[in-house]
């Protein structure tokens, strides 16, 4: 087929599942228990840092995810900024972070002073490739009492922080085995994820902290906001502490101890919270059916194929994917112009984190795959209106 008629017939594809003249990459969807409890917490005046909402919220969001403790935030890079905090990630340590990410996780590695150092993906989870990442540690990294050394920079490996793009998860067991061989903390960025598992456990409590983001494209939104999943006591004690500027707990007095921040997520926005969070098994029910017609749609099209998980793993599909293979890499960014000119929301993954100006001076391994998925990977219409 001549790119002219590929192009349309991808358009034709997308239209044919969405239905609509004009389509959203994503779109939040509120069921009426969204106004009732907003209006409720306007009633009772307690918009802001004081009232039940956080409180109730916080524990839909341990329940579900089984993570030992909860904190709410007022966005997902807050969650991520605190949780390298609480893991003690401080100057000049390295943190490993995939390159094709949204740019959050390397900017909080730098408010800590340390050094975003990047690493490959994989074509089949869209996740770190941990087979690549061992070889690599194994050349580049020292081991000098304890820890692991950077052999060129002599800066420490601390922390291995995947992203669980798009919903999806990676090979976790893998995770774990190389976190431990090279002394590594885990960080996970589920902001993307929740609703995401692996094995039967949730993503973003694979390692002693996750943040997740609540923002208004996610799965479930609270109009900005995030969540920080932490398995240890003291940990939450110090999280909690550090999202409230440093206050420490007295009836009247007004007593701030160290360095804090304003990140606490208001009760306002966790009254929606606790309304779309009851709607998450149905939103992703959905996203599995928008997930088969996708697929059904783009079957026998040989130029491109709609990104799937094994099925052994619950992604919660947030956004689907249409992978362009070689010879449609070259118009993506056709595509890209004329669904968009029609009304079609279409977006290209994010450009490699190891690219942008203030980033690419950082070390990095060889990110071929990440390179390819970024030319290659399309994400289309998600939202759940019309299943
Ligand atoms: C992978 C990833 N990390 C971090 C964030 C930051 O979340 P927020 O926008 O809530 O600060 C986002 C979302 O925007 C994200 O997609």
């Amino acid at each position: 087929m001549k790119n002219q008629k590929l192009l349309f017939q991808i358009l034709k594809n997308i239209r044919k599942v969405t239905g609509k003249k004009r389509a959203f990459l994503h779109e939040p969807v509120f069921w009426s228990d969204e106004k009732k409890k907003l209006l409720s917490c306007i009633n009772s005046t307690f918009v802001s840092s004081v009232g039940k909402f956080v409180e109730i919220f916080e524990k839909k969001i341990k329940s579900y995810t089984k993570s030992n403790y909860v904190l709410a935030t007022n966005s997902g890079t807050s969650a991520l900024h605190i949780c390298l905090l609480v893991s003690g990630i401080k100057k000049n340590d390295e943190d490993l972070i995939p390159t094709l990410n949204f740019p959050a996780t390397s900017n909080v590695t730098i408010y800590c002073g340390a050094i975003p150092h990047f690493i490959d993906v994989e074509e089949k989870t869209l996740g770190i490739n941990f087979e690549k990442l061992d070889k690599y540690l194994k050349n580049t990294a020292v081991k000098k009492g304890k820890y692991f050394y950077n052999k060129k920079t002599k800066r420490r490996i601390k922390a291995l922080v995947p992203t669980h793009i798009f919903g999806h998860s990676g090979n976790l067991k893998d995770l774990i085995k190389i976190a431990k061989k090279f002394k590594l903390t885990i960080i996970e960025d589920a902001s993307e994820a929740l609703g995401s598992f692996y094995k039967k456990k949730h993503l973003g409590t694979f390692g002693s902290v996750g943040a997740l983001s609540f923002n208004g494209n996610k799965i479930i939104t609270t109009g900005s906001g995030g969540a920080i999943l932490l398995k240890k006591r003291a940990d939450y004690i110090k999280a909690k502490k550090l999202i409230n500027v440093s206050k420490i707990n007295h009836k009247w007095k007004l007593i701030y101890k160290g360095l804090g921040y304003n990140y606490k997520m208001s009760n306002i926005q966790a009254s929606l919270g606790c309304a779309q969070f009851n709607n998450i098994e149905k939103i992703i029910s959905y996203k599995y059916k928008l997930l088969e017609k996708y697929k059904k749609s783009f079957r026998g099209f040989s130029q491109a194929k709609i990104f799937e998980l094994k099925k052994s793993r619950r992604s919660n599909y947030w956004l689907q994917t249409l992978i362009l293979n070689n010879n449609l890499m070259k118009i993506r960014d056709k595509i890209l112009k004329k669904a968009n000119s029609q009304k079609i929301m279409l977006r290209p993954a994010w450009k490699l984190m190891s690219t942008l100006s203030h980033l690419n001076k950082y070390p990095k391994m060889d990110l071929t795959t990440s390179i390819k998925l970024q030319k290659s990977i399309i994400n289309l219409p998600s939202s759940i209106y019309g299943q």
